[in-house]
């Protein structure tokens, strides 16, 4: 029997991950952020004072770092070094860190790895950058979930604000540091964020959640 893989790609923001969670609990199986695990690896490059960005610091501490995610009624858990990190992982900081980090390949080619066994184990909806394109690219259901750049500053910043955080930003900083980030993961030389030419694109600047999930469903092949 052939596994369901499940690949969405997109741009920060773009509601990638509540229509990825909501499609695995609809065909009721794994829901795998792999964005998340890019934030603990700079999580943990931060705190030990070093630059995500820099492979010379960031080699070093690979071999002996372990991330792990564990799903918990349909969300995950992430643990760097068995600590679990899921909230702490959720800054701005942590975002832009995530994002130079993955730059690094050798900090790519390990993620992959832990991701395409996830991806061999289980039926899985998995949402990031180079899903479709780098990890699991043989997978028939491919999806690219985007949205305007103004609208995904509006709602990461909405979304912020609700938990009264950020309530400093200006919608346009938050703007800057969203396109900032999306120029990062589509100009770097390994594994890109771009459209798989086979992916099923879903724009979402003015399209309700529940549609982007029902699209999404509706196009899944078995
Ligand atoms: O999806 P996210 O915002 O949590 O991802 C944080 C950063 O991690 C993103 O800016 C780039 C990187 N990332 C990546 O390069 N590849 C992935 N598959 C997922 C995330």
């Amino acid at each position: 029997m052939s596994r369901i893989n499940v690949a969405i790609d997109g741009p920060a923001g773009a509601g990638k991950s509540t229509i990825a969670r909501a499609v695995a609990k609809k065909l009721g199986i794994l829901y795998l952020d792999t964005g998340a695990m890019y934030r603990a690896l700079a999580l943990k490059a931060l705190r030990k004072g070093l630059v995500p960005g820099s492979r010379e610091d960031v080699i070093p501490i690979l071999a002996d770092t372990e991330v792990t995610v564990r799903n918990n009624a349909g969300t995950q858990i992430t643990y760097l070094d068995g600590e679990d990190v899921s909230q702490l992982i959720r800054t701005q900081e942590v975002s832009k860190g995530a994002s130079d980090i993955a730059v690094i390949p050798e900090v790519r080619i390990k993620l992959a790895e832990l991701q395409r066994n996830v991806a061999r184990e289980n039926d899985v909806v998995m949402d990031g950058r180079d899903i479709c394109t780098y990890v699991m690219p043989h997978t028939k259901n491919k999806f690219y979930v985007t949205a305007s750049v103004e609208e995904r500053a509006r709602r990461r910043l909405s979304e912020l604000n609700e938990k009264g955080e950020y309530l400093e930003y200006t919608l346009e900083k938050m703007r800057g540091e969203i396109a900032s980030r999306d120029h990062t993961d589509s100009t770097r030389e390994f594994a890109p964020l771009t459209k798989a030419p086979d992916a099923i694109v879903i724009d979402t600047t003015c399209m309700s959640i529940e549609t982007a999930i029902e699209t999404l469903v509706n196009n899944i092949r078995l």
